[in-house]
């Protein structure tokens, strides 16, 4: 499984010969204007929920690529009757879909579409493909749920994090994150996008993670992770 950094909370997946893309939001992400959104396919797009700094670009990169969008019901439903196709999922379901299997999980946050219309409860995915276990926890807040997460999926290769604070869980509670999921390879996102969400001394939090034995990136845009 190959993940690119687009900055904020997406990424690129290639896995199984798929691509899937998270959370895209790069069009009014001043920190991502490299990066052409129109040349962007995909096989799939998925979204953790409905705030715009996670679905901005879905449309665009569904409809160009004649991708399916896969979130929860609400929000499928929602890009359904634009004419993308979806997939509609809710939390503790799972499929498996060409890529390998996808589950749908809790998340502490909120939820609402760009156009007002009620967004469903915020979740995050679990992504078992090639081998590996990844955790893509979206917006959330640290919570009790993940502690389910290793013992109904099992063990995870990684973790895919929000770091920023403010609006997430800032760099102490994703760091208890990590014990909650048993995970000791983090990958912080939700972070630097927005004047809320900067963190100012990224060696100091990466260091707080290596006292605890765990392996923190928070990685720049266009940067490639392998796992
Ligand atoms: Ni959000
Ligand atoms: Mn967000």
């Amino acid at each position: 499984m190959k993940l690119k950094y687009l900055g904020h909370s997406c990424f690129l997946i290639e896995t199984n010969g798929k691509k899937l893309i998270v959370d895209p939001f790069i069009s009014a992400n001043e920190l991502a204007k490299d990066i052409d959104v129109d040349a962007i396919r995909v096989d799939y797009v998925l979204l953790t929920h409905g705030h715009q700094d996670h679905v901005l670009d879905a449309e665009t990169i569904a409809k160009n690529s004649n991708a399916k969008i896969v979130s929860n019901f609400e929000i499928s439903s929602w890009y359904e009757e634009k004419g993308i196709p979806g997939h509609g999922m809710n939390h503790g379901g799972s499929w498996n879909f060409d890529f390998g299997k996808l589950k749908y999980v809790n998340a502490i946050h909120s939820s609402v579409l760009p156009d007002g219309t009620y967004g469903g409860n915020p979740g995050g995915f679990v992504i078992e493909s090639a081998g590996k276990r990844l955790y893509i926890a979206g917006d959330t807040a640290l919570h009790m749920d993940m502690k389910l997460i290793p013992i109904v999926s099992g063990k995870l290769d990684a973790a895919i994090l929000p770091i920023g604070d403010n609006f997430t869980m800032g760099p102490d509670e994703a760091l208890l994150a990590s014990d909650f999921i048993e995970c000791d390879r983090v990958i912080g996102c939700h972070f630097d996008t927005f004047g809320y969400i900067v963190i100012k001394d990224k060696e100091a939090v990466i260091e707080r993670f290596k006292k605890k034995g765990k392996n923190l990136s928070l990685p720049a845009i266009g940067d490639e992770i392998a796992l």
